[in-house]
C-alpha cells in the first residue's frame, strides 16, 4: 500500500528519494513527504497529494546525505500535511517513515501521553518516532532504540528511522511489510519495493518477518529482533529500469495489456516437453510420487488472483481430473481452515506481498500443509514462504489493476493441470493437444489486440451504463467475474458478474435496457445453453455485448476471438475484457492506473 524508500550515500538524498517514490506512487498515493538529516538536525517536507507536489514544494536547497521518504495511503487518520510521513518526535531528532498497522497505537499513545508526550498527527505510526525518540535518549544507539521500541509494538511495519545525531546511518525493520535494501556503489538502498531502487542497483536483500538492519554507505549488517545477527545473501534482480517505463503508451495498463504476447510466452518458455507432452515445473521441488500423492487441490489468492485461481481450479479439475478449488485468501485465513495431508495448496500472487495471501500461507504452513505458489515477484515474501512454485516471469506490473500476471497466472496453472494430468491419467494425445494449443497463445492474443479499435468503440457505446451484468457458464464465469472486476475498479461503473446458470434464480430480476450484460460465450460443449441465455435476457430487452468465438443475432454486439482448445479458451477471452475496461475507463477521463481508494499491493490487513 503505502510506499517506503531510504538512502545513505555521497549524494544528495532528496531527489533520489523523490525518484523512488514517483515509482512506489502506485503502491499509495493520498500523501506523500520525506526527511534528510543535515548538519545534525532534520529537513522535513509533507504534503497532502501526489509525489509531484511534494517535489514541487521541497526547495532546491534541501542538502542531506541521508533521508527517507514515503508515500501513503491512509489507514489511521484522513489524508492531510500533519498525517503524511514521516514522522518525528517531539525533540525533532527521530524520523520515522511506516507501512503496516500498529494494532497498539492507542494504548502507545495513551500511555505517552501520560509521560507528557505531544502528538501531532491522528496516526498509529507516530507512536513509532515517539517512543523510538525517547528510547535514543537512554540508549544514544540507533539500533538499540529501534529494537527496544518494536518490542512494546504489536502489529505490522515495515519501517525506516534516521537519527539527526547520527547522519551516515538508517536502520530499517521488517514484520509483515515488505523491506528491501538496494547495495550500490558505496551508498545504500532501502525501500518497500525493488521499484524504488531499480535505477540505481539490481543487487538486493530482503529481509524476512522480525528482521532489522542498519544501513550505512558503506554497507549493511541485518539482525534478528532479539539482536542475533543473520547472515544475508545479495541477489541479482532480473527486472531493470526499463521494465517500469511506460513505453510511449499513454498509460502503463495498456502498455501491460499490450505485453500480453510477449509476457505469455515468457511464462511458458522453456517449460514445455515435446517428447512426453509435459511441462517442466522445476520450481515444483516433487518429484513424481509425490505429485501423484494429493487427491485435492485448493487455491488461494485475492481479487484478480482469486479470480485467476478459479480458471486454475477449473484446468486441474479437467486436465488431471483431482478435485480443485479457489477461495479469497482474504477468507480463507480467519476460517481456521481444516488442512490435510493429501491436499496440494496453491496460493497465487503478482506482487508476492499481498498481506492476506501471506498471512493465509503462513497459517497453513504452521499446520503442516504443503504449499505451492503462483507468484511474479522473485524473492517477495510469499515466494520465499511457499514450499515451491512456479514465477511467471511476467515483468514487473506497475498499473493498479492486474492484466497480464493474470494471464500469465492462467497459463501457469495450464501448465501446473498439465503436469498434474500427466503424472495421472491424462493422456499422450491430450498433453499433446493442451501443448500445442498453449504455444498457439501469444500469436493469438496478438490477434486480440488487433481489435482494439473496435473494442474501444464498444466501450464509448457502454461506458455511460449506469451498471453492467458479466455472466459466464463454468469455463466462461471466472472470465466474467475478471471482467466484472476490471471494469468496476478502473472506471468505476458498477458490474456484477454471475454464473449464466444462476440468472434465472434471481438477478433475471434486474434485466432492462439500462443494464447491459456483457455474456462469455465460448464455442464449447455449453454454447446452446448460453445461446438459450442470451434469449432470455433478449426478452427482458436486455442489451448483449456477447464475447466468443462466432457472432450471433441475439447479442446487440459481438466480439469474436480466435478458437484454441475449450480449457485454454478463458484465457483468450479475458483479454478483450480488459481492453474494453481499458477504453470505458478512459472515455469517462478516470484516472486509469491509479484507481481512486485502491492500492496496487495491499500489504495490510
Ligand atoms: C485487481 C487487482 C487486485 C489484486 C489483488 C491481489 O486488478 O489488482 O485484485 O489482484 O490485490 O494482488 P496480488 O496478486 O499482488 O497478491
Amino acid at each position: 500500500m503505502c510506499g517506503i524508500v531510504a538512502y545513505v550515500g555521497p549524494k544528495d538524498a532528496a531527489p533520489i528519494l523523490l525518484e523512488g517514490l514517483q515509482r512506489l506512487e502506485y503502491r499509495g498515493y493520498d500523501s506523500a513527504g520525506l526527511a534528510v538529516v543535515n548538519a545534525k538536525s532534520l529537513k522535513t517536507r509533507k504534503v497532502k497529494g501526489r509525489v509531484a507536489d511534494l517535489a514541487a514544494a521541497v526547495p532546491a536547497k534541501f542538502k542531506g546525505t541521508s533521508g527517507i521518504g514515503h508515500t501513503r495511503w491512509a489507514t489511521h487518520g484522513a489524508p492531510s500535511d500533519v498525517n503524511a510521513h514521516p514522522h518525528l518526535d517531539q525533540e525533532q531528532r527521530i524520523a520515522v517513515v511506516h507501512n503496516g498497522i500498529i494494532e497498539n497505537a492507542d494504548e502507545l499513545r495513551r500511555r505517552l501521553e501520560g509521560e507528557g508526550v505531544k502528538f501531532e498527527s491522528e496516526t498509529d505510526s507516530e507512536v513509532l518516532s515517539q517512543l523510538i525518540g525517547r528510547m535514543v535518549k537512554e540508549t544514544d544507539s540507533l539500533r538499540e532504540a529501534v529494537l527496544r521500541a518494536l518490542k512494546g509494538v504489536v502489529g505490522t511495519y515495515g519501517i525506516a528511522v534516521i537519527d539527526a545525531q547520527r547522519p551516515g546511518e538508517i536502520v530499517v525493520a521488517r514484520n509483515g511489510s515488505p523491506i528491501v535494501l538496494g547495495l550500490g556503489e558505496k551508498e545504500m538502498f532501502a525501500a518497500s519495493d525493488v521499484a524504488a531502487l531499480i535505477r540505481y542497483t539490481r543487487q538486493v536483500v530482503h529481509l524476512e518477518d522480525g528482521e532489522l538492519a542498519v544501513i550505512k554507505a558503506d554497507g549493511f549488517n541485518t539482525f534478528t529482533s532479539d539482536a542475533r545477527e543473520t547472515a544475508k545473501e545479495p541477489f541479482t534482480v532480473d527486472w531493470d529500469a526499463g521494465h517500469y517505463d511506460n513505453g510511449g503508451y499513454e498509460h502503463y495498463l495498456l502498455k501491460e495489456i499490450s505485453e500480453q504476447p510477449d509476457t505469455v510466452a515468457r511464462t511458458l518458455r522453456g517449460r514445455i516437453d515435446d517428447r512426453f507432452h509435459i511441462a517442466h515445473l522445476g520450481g515444483l521441488n516433487m518429484d513424481a510420487r509425490e505429485t501423484r500423492s494429493f487427491r485435492r487441490v485448493k487455491i488461494i489468492g485475492c481479487g484478480s488472483a482469486y479470480y485467476s485461481g478459479q480458471m486454475g481450479a477449473q484446468l486441474i479439475e479437467e486436465l488431471a481430473r483431482i478435485p480443485a478449488d479457489a477461495e479469497p485468501a482474504s477468507e480463507f485465513r480467519y476460517r481456521s481452515p481444516v488442512v490435510e495431508p493429501d491436499t496440494l495448496y496453491v496460493a497465487i500472487s503478482q506482487s508476492g506481498e499481498t498481506y492476506d495471501t501471506l498471512a493465509a500461507v503462513q497459517e497453513l504452513k504452521r499446520k503442516g500443509g504443503r504449499v505451492l505458489g503462483i507468484v511474479n515477484t522473485v524473492g517477495s515474501a510469499i515466494a520465499r514462504e511457499t514450499d515451491g512454485g512456479i514465477y511467471l516471469h511476467a515483468g514487473p506490473e506497475v498499473s493498479v489493476a492486474s492484466t497480464k500476471a493474470f494471464t500469465s497466472t492462467a497459463v501457469a496453472f495450464a501448465l501446473l493441470a498439465l503436469h498434474l494430468g500427466r503424472v495421472r491419467d491424462l493422456s499422450p494425445a491430450d498433453g499433446r493437444r493442451i501443448c500445442e494449443g498453449l504455444r498457439r497463445l501469444p500469436e493469438q492474443i496478438k490477434e486480440i489486440l488487433t481489435l482494439e479499435d473496435r473494442i474501444k468503440e464498444l466501450a464509448k457505446k457502454y461506458a455511460d451504463s449506469p451498471g453492467m451484468m458479466f455472466v459466464g457458464r463454468v469455463r466462461g464465469y471466472p472470465v466474467a467475474r475478471e471482467g466484472a472486476q476490471k471494469l468496476k475498479e478502473i472506471s468505476y461503473v458498477h458490474a456484477e458478474a454471475y454464473p449464466a446458470s444462476e440468472l434465472k434464480h434471481g438477478p433475471l430480476a434486474l434485466i432492462s435496457p439500462e443494464l447491459p450484460t456483457v455474456a462469455i460465450v465460448p464455442d464449447d460443449e455449453l454454447l446452446d445453453k448460453n445461446l438459450t441465455t442470451l434469449g432470455e435476457i433478449r426478452a427482458r430487452h436486455g442489451r448483449i455485448l456477447m464475447v466468443g468465438h462466432r457472432t450471433s443475432e441475439a447479442a446487440d454486439d459481438c466480439i469474436v476471438v480466435p478458437k484454441n482448445e475449450v480449457e485454454l479458451d478463458p484465457i483468450l477471452l479475458t483479454i478483450p475484457l480488459q481492453l474494453f475496461a481499458y477504453h470505458a475507463a478512459v472515455a469517462l477521463e478516470r484516472d486509469v492506473d491509479r484507481p481512486r481508494n485502491l492500492a496496487k499491493s495491499v500489504t495490510v490487513e
